[in-house]
């Protein structure tokens, strides 16, 4: 991806999302029922249940808007995010309140996890250098060389993610199974480009990136 694209892509991710800033204090009284799965400060406990802690405000509101539409009981396919798990869960919640939330989980600080280290070499040369031969652009560009991510920008946070969670993130963009990374189909567009063990390299790489 060239620089012009990129820097189009924040502008949008700048001005294009209506954002009404969400009050902590409030999000951390409606986050009960998400701390059995996701941990009471977003530290999720189980490689197969997300981080949520320090996602960036603007990516959590996104991402909580397509859960929303998309798991709803009876959604469509393709619209927002289907996470089977959420099912309807998000339901009972206001605009207000997945702001609130959002902005509660951004609050806190991720924890960071341990690479394999027979991957790291492979994980750090993809996430720096992408594939230039076929034209995949580095992941440092978006998400940052240590993985903090662009929250104006609502480019995720990854470093510290679990690697389970990373692996299925990258299969589900390259199997059109997750389908929420806008009209420019960014994240599916790099996922195409890469095999299972490019996907286990850069999940165990970004699981000990800080
Ligand atoms: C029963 C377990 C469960 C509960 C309870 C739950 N979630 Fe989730 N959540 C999941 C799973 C599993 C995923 C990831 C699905 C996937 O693999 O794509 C997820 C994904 C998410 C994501 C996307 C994370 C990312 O990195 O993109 C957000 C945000 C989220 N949940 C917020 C919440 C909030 C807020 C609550 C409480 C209102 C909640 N969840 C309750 C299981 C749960
Ligand atoms: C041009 C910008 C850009 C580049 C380059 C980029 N990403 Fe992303 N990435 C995004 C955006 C935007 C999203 C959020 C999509 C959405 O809103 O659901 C995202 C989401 C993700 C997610 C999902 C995170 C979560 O919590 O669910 C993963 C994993 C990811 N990217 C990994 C990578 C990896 C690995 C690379 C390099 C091979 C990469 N990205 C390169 C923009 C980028």
């Amino acid at each position: 991806m060239n620089k012009v694209l990129v820097s189009l892509l924040l502008t949008l991710g700048i001005t294009g999302m209506a954002h009404a800033a969400g009050d902590p204090e409030a999000g951390q009284s409606k986050a009960a029922v998400c701390g059995a799965c996701h941990g009471a400060d977003g530290n999720s406990p189980a490689p197969n249940f997300p981080k949520l802690a320090g996602l960036g405000e603007r990516y959590l509101l996104k991402q909580l808007q397509d859960i929303k539409a998309g798991s709803a009981p009876g959604a469509p396919e393709g619209v927002g995010r289907k996470v089977l798990e959420m099912t309807g869960m998000l339901d009972p919640f206001s605009d207000e309140d997945l702001a609130d939330l959002a902005a509660y989980f951004a609050s806190q600080k991720m924890t960071i996890g341990m690479a394999d280290p027979a991957l790291v070499a492979r994980g750090e040369e993809l996430y720096r250098g992408g594939k230039l031969d076929l034209g995949m652009p580095a992941c440092t560009g978006c998400h940052a060389p240590d993985g903090v991510g662009n929250p104006q920008a609502a480019f995720p946070h990854l470093g510290g993610q679990h690697a389970q969670y990373i692996a299925k993130q990258l299969t589900d963009f390259r199997e059109g199974d997750r389908t929420n990374d806008g009209d420019a189909a960014i994240m599916r567009s790099i996922a195409a480009k890469l095999s299972n063990r490019d996907i286990e390299a850069l999940a165990s790489y970004i699981q000990g990136l800080h």
